[in-house]
């Protein structure tokens, strides 16, 4: 049977730096507080005039280089983001016509910091069901311009970036993405939200006046649900394929805050060592997150084939899932 199977990974990170330092001149915070609650040290912020689709552009096209892939060739475009250039069209069209990826349909996927996981497991069905033979999934955040960088409850977590992988089909049923088990809870929708600019509170003096387009975040619930229903996730995934946590070789996280992470794979039993960490200079870039991540690893060298990737990913909505995939 077809399974997808990653031929290209791709990331991009703007070049200006914020440090934890530069944050203490903006809010009442302390490198200290931010390193020992999240781990974050600091984070890249777009310059003036950059839009998220220009980072999502540089970042697939590391990943089509990696993976020997024309943009002409591309079948689908998928791009989660919840920090778009504009309302309409999606980003991901804006993508297609940068990179001259004339044959591919187009769309984006608003899954918050889960979706590039929503995005690889819609990639992955196209795949299996022959109707894809190269898909482009992307993360792309440009969170800088929608958090209130007046509370130092959120601005201290984000940062801009994109990541970006090309999934193709492989025969080999020992390799490839072996499933993805998505979710969401919409009864959770107010731990982390942007309330305003859309069609419920359209964008007005009054909104901008109180803030209400920019994101808005219960920090403390959303800790709690992720280390509840990650675990959770991850084992459901596991189950999938008669496998235990023991089989893992390596976790690539969403990168939101060490401490989750961490708690999630303890209480697993799977070694810290078998996670990439990169939210100490990136902080949380959202749906870039994930990929990113699988980048960084990738291009290290850590994958060996034949090697147990778990991923996970969780964000507003609350949405989240996991994947496992064999290098
Ligand atoms: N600097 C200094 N003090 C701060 C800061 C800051 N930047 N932010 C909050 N505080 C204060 C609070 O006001 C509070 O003070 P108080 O006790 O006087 O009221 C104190 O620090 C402790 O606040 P808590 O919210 O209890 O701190 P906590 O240990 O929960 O850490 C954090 C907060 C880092 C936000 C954590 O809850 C977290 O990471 N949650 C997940 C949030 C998240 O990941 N959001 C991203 C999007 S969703 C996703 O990606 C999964």
């Amino acid at each position: 049977m077809t399974q997808s199977q990653i031929l290209g990974t791709g990331s991009y990170a703007p070049s200006r730096v914020l440090t934890n330092f530069d944050l203490e001149k903006l809010v009442k915070t302390s490198d200290s507080w931010i390193v020992t609650r999240t781990g974050i040290r600091e984070r890249h912020i777009a310059a003036e005039g950059e839009a998220t689709s220009d980072m999502a552009v540089e970042a697939a096209r590391k990943a089509l280089a990696m993976a020997a892939t024309d943009p002409a060739d591309l079948d689908v475009i998928i791009v989660g983001t919840i920090s778009p250039d504009m309302q309409m069209p999606s980003c991901a069209v804006l993508v297609q016509a940068k990179l001259g990826a004339s044959k591919a349909f187009a769309f984006d996927v608003s899954a918050a910091c889960a979706g590039s996981l929503y995005g690889i497991s819609i990639a992955d069905k196209f795949i299996r069901t022959g109707e894809a033979r190269r898909v482009l999934v992307i993360g792309a955040e440009l969170l800088s311009r929608l958090v209130d960088w007046s509370d130092r409850n959120s601005c201290v977590l984000f940062g801009d970036a994109a990541g970006a992988l090309v999934l193709g089909p492989t025969e080999d049923p020992t390799r490839g993405l072996l499933s993805a088990h998505l979710h969401s809870d919409g009864t959770a929708a107010g731990m982390l939200s942007i309330p305003g600019g859309g069609s419920r509170m359209p964008p007005s003096e009054d909104v901008i006046a109180k803030k209400l387009d920019k994101v808005a975040m219960n920090g403390r619930e959303i800790y709690k649900f992720a280390v509840r229903v990650l675990p959770e996730a991850l084992l459901e995934t596991l189950a999938a394929h008669q496998l235990k946590p023991g089989a893992i070789d390596h976790v690539i996280s969403h990168q939101a805050n060490i401490r989750i992470v961490e708690s999630v794979v303890d209480r697993l039993d799977i070694p810290r060592e078998k996670c990439w960490f990169n939210i100490d200079r990136y902080g949380n870039t959202s749906s870039a997150s994930l990929p990113i991540t699988l980048d960084e690893a990738n291009r290290a060298g850590r994958f060996k084939p034949g090697d147990l990737i778990a991923m996970m990913a969780i964000g507003a909505g609350m949405a989240w899932g996991s994947a496992l995939m064999r290098w």
